[in-house]
Order: structure tokens, then C-alpha cells, then sequence
């Protein structure tokens, strides 16, 4: 699978993970709770692959114009695992501030998504081509694979 697609693939679970979430209530503790683990388990596990795998290999093939765009999207990936994702975590499911958290975490994720699928993306299919998204796309599938499987464990 090329790497775009792959990207693409978890920000579609991610999404739909947000918007089950944005649909719970206070009463709904149980599925809050499973919610919010399921995201913060997806969300390590691409933001690492980005980070590690795409991110730099987008810098490496682009120009300075290019390199916004990362440092932008790195931020964003900041100031939601350093910020936005550990309030959610520690917040009581039973609560109102966790409407609050769980809102501010979909509306930046959903501008994060769109901004890489509509610029990121497609200059980065441009300046790395086929073979590459490729070989990218296989490196990404098996750290995924990875992450995921150590994940398993630990929580076993
Ligand atoms: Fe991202
Ligand atoms: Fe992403």
C-alpha cells in the first residue's frame, strides 16, 4: 500500500472514533472510556509513523516552501499529545469538561487531517514519487504492525 493511502486509512478510523466520541453523554461512561482509549491507542500509533517515517521524508525531498508545512503539522501533533489528549485522559467521563476536551480534540483533528490530506499529501506525492510512497508506505505497515502488537502485549 503507498504511503498516502495508508495515512489515509488511519485518518479515516480516527475520524470516525471522534465523531462516536462528540456523540456521547455523561451517562455514556463505559463508552467514553473505550472511546478515548481506542483514540489515544490510534493516535500514538500514527502520529509515530508520521513523525518517524513520513514526516522526514517529505522534508528531506522538499524544498524550504515545503518545510511550513511540517513544522506546522508538528505542532499540531504537540500540542494535542502534550495537551488537548492528556486532558481528555484525566478527565471524569461523567462530567461536562469532558464534552469541552473531547470537542477542542475533534475540531483540531479534523483541521489537522484536512490540512495534510489537502497539502501535505499531494506535495508530498508529487516530490516523492511512486517508488517511494511505496516503500514508504511498506516501512509504515510494519512499524504500525508493530506498535500495534506491542501495544497488545503491555495491555495483556
Ligand atoms: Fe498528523
Ligand atoms: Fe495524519
Amino acid at each position: 500500500m503507498n504511503a498516502v493511502e495508508l495515512l489515509k486509512q488511519d485518518h479515516v478510523v480516527v475520524k470516525q472514533l471522534l465523531e462516536k466520541l462528540s456523540h456521547t453523554t455523561e451517562r455514556g461512561i463505559k463508552t467514553r472510556r473505550e472511546l478515548v482509549n481506542r483514540l489515544y491507542a490510534e493516535l500514538s500509533v500514527h502520529t509515530e509513523i508520521e513523525e518517524q517515517i513520513f514526516y522526514p521524508a517529505y522534508l528531506k525531498a522538499g524544498g524550504k516552501k515545503d518545510a511550513v508545512l511540517y513544522h506546522e503539522a508538528k505542532e499540531e501533533h504537540r500540542t494535542v499529545d502534550a495537551l488537548v489528549l492528556p486532558d481528555l485522559l484525566k478527565t471524569d467521563p461523567a462530567t461536562l469538561p469532558f464534552a469541552g476536551h473531547a470537542k477542542v480534540l475533534k475540531e483540531l483533528l479534523e483541521h489537522h487531517i484536512e490540512e495534510e490530506e489537502k497539502d501535505m499529501f499531494p506535495k508530498a506525492s508529487k516530490l516523492l514519487g511512486k517508488d517511494q510512497l511505496e516503500a514508504l508506505g511498506a516501512q509504515m505497515e510494519a512499524r504500525r504492525k508493530a506498535l500495534k502488537e506491542s501495544m497488545t502485549a503491555h495491555a495483556a
